[in-house]
């Protein structure tokens, strides 16, 4: 009886084992992916250095980024994607995946904000409210525990942060 037991447990603890390796090799798989991903997520970056000059007054920004022209629908996609991140904390209209409740709900946010208040909101949320937990999108200065490879490097380059400018300007 103890016998079969003792190789009960000792089977069990064998498939608990294996579970658990099984796992922390998914996990490890899933963050290489996920690294790897992320290497290549955004080849458009700027390079280092090379921020357009921007004049923040009045809690806005008014010119775009390097004169660009945002594309709405691009704004959405980045939005939604890895790379914006905004639904780790916002919920936006039309995203059915999983969404953070740490931030305002987008919805109509373009009839709250102007234009050039949203800019402002976008590159650098911290001029705005200092305490901000929101990510300064188009920063490089100031910023510690960075990975060399992004260092330099704002999250956003100039024509995204416009794509996404133009996209929050729409949600009316
Ligand atoms: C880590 C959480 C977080 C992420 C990620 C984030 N935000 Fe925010 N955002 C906030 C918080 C919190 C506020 C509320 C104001 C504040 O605390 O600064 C805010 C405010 C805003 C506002 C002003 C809303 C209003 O009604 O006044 C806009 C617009 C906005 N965020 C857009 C975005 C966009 C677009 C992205 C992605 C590119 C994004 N945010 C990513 C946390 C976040």
């Amino acid at each position: 009886m103890l016998c079969i037991l003792v190789r009960y447990l000792f089977k069990f603890n064998v498939q608990a084992l294996v579970v658990f390796i099984a796992f922390c090799y998914l996990d490890f798989a899933a963050s290489t992916a996920s690294a790897q991903s992320l290497n290549f997520a955004n080849p458009e970056r700027p390079a280092s250095g090379t921020l357009s000059k921007f004049m923040v007054s009045s809690g806005s920004i008014l010119n775009p980024l390097g004169g660009r022209t945002g594309n709405a629908d691009n704004g959405a996609k980045i939005v939604q994607s890895r790379e914006g991140q905004c639904t780790l904390c916002h919920e936006v209209p039309g995203h059915s995946g999983q969404v953070g409740n740490l931030a305002p709900r987008l919805h109509g946010v373009g009839l709250r904000l102007t234009t050039a208040q949203l800019r402002l909101r976008i590159v650098n949320s911290s001029l705005i409210n200092p305490q901000t937990i929101m990510p300064s999108y188009y920063k490089t200065e100031g910023l510690v525990n960075v990975d060399p490879k992004w260092s330099g490097l704002p999250l956003l380059n100039d024509q995204q942060i416009e794509d996404v400018v133009a996209y929050l300007a729409g949600l009316r």
